[in-house]
């Protein structure tokens, strides 16, 4: 951990009922959670006025995606002004499985981040490469293109955590080595300071994302610009999530 305060993200997914998001917010709620760091759930959207209005006020929330502009005639898509109707603080965008999945483009992402920022939210940016372009040597150009579609489309990165997500490691059990994730912060701070500021890059929080759980987060907090965690599945067990949170160094 190196640039800014610490910061935990649970990504619930498409995940949880209402009693199993109870029990949830319950072991959070009873969580003893080390004071300096920031700590954010993003629960599936339905689920988002449940946990505001019961966990505590010291866990943020957040989106799991937004909608690219104002909200409308747009069947099926969740508004940013609803996001913050809601209470939430934050929204998660450029999701591997948004991108992967869904099939959403830099462009458009970048534009949703855009307007996520204009609205006030914090924006959760997410970057990764996938396998195939791993093996093939790609990893820095393909995570430099993806924080460029942020680059070109926002006009100030105070309120941005990047997220690096590999997406051979999210939900696979396969977990980045921390020399691995550490050698691809280390590259986003570089590109950040060749292209934004040296300002930028060392005040950005870069968190790593995929596979992590409370058996491994306090190795990987340990190197020096990863500064916290964007965790799924171990989320969805409060213990092991505070266990996360705690791993900062
Ligand atoms: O956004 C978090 C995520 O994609 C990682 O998922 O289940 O590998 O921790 P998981």
């Amino acid at each position: 951990a190196g640039s800014g305060k610490f910061f935990v993200g649970g990504n619930w997914k498409c995940n949880g009922t209402k009693d199993s998001i109870s029990k949830l917010i319950s072991d959070l709620n009873n969580a003893k959670l080390e004071p300096d760091v920031d700590v954010v759930v993003a629960p599936p959207f339905v689920y988002i006025d449940q946990v505001k209005t019961s966990i505590t006020d010291r866990i943020e929330i957040s989106g799991q995606n937004s909608w690219v502009g104002k909200g409308g005639a747009f069947t099926g898509e969740i508004s940013v002004e609803q996001l913050k109707d809601l209470g939430c603080k934050w929204v998660i965008l450029g999701h591997s499985e948004r991108r992967h999945v869904i099939g959403e483009k830099d462009e458009f992402i970048g534009k949703k981040a855009a307007y996520a920022l204009s609205e006030g939210l914090g924006v959760i940016a997410c970057i990764g490469e996938l396998l195939e372009e791993r093996e093939a040597g790609k990893t820095f150009d393909v995570c430099f293109q993806q924080l460029k579609a942020y680059a070109d489309a926002v006009p100030s990165w105070d309120n941005i955590v990047i997220a690096y997500e590999p997406v051979w490691a999210i939900g696979t059990g396969k977990v980045a080595s921390p020399e691995q994730a550490q050698e691809v912060h280390l590259a986003l701070r570089d590109w950040l300071k060749n292209n934004v500021s040296a300002e930028v890059a060392s005040k950005t929080r870069i968190i790593y994302g995929g596979s992590v759980n409370g058996g491994n987060s306090a190795d990987l907090a340990k190197k020096e610009d990863i500064d916290g965690f964007l965790v799924g599945g171990a989320s969805l067990k409060g213990p092991e999530f505070a266990t996360i949170v705690n791993s900062v160094t």
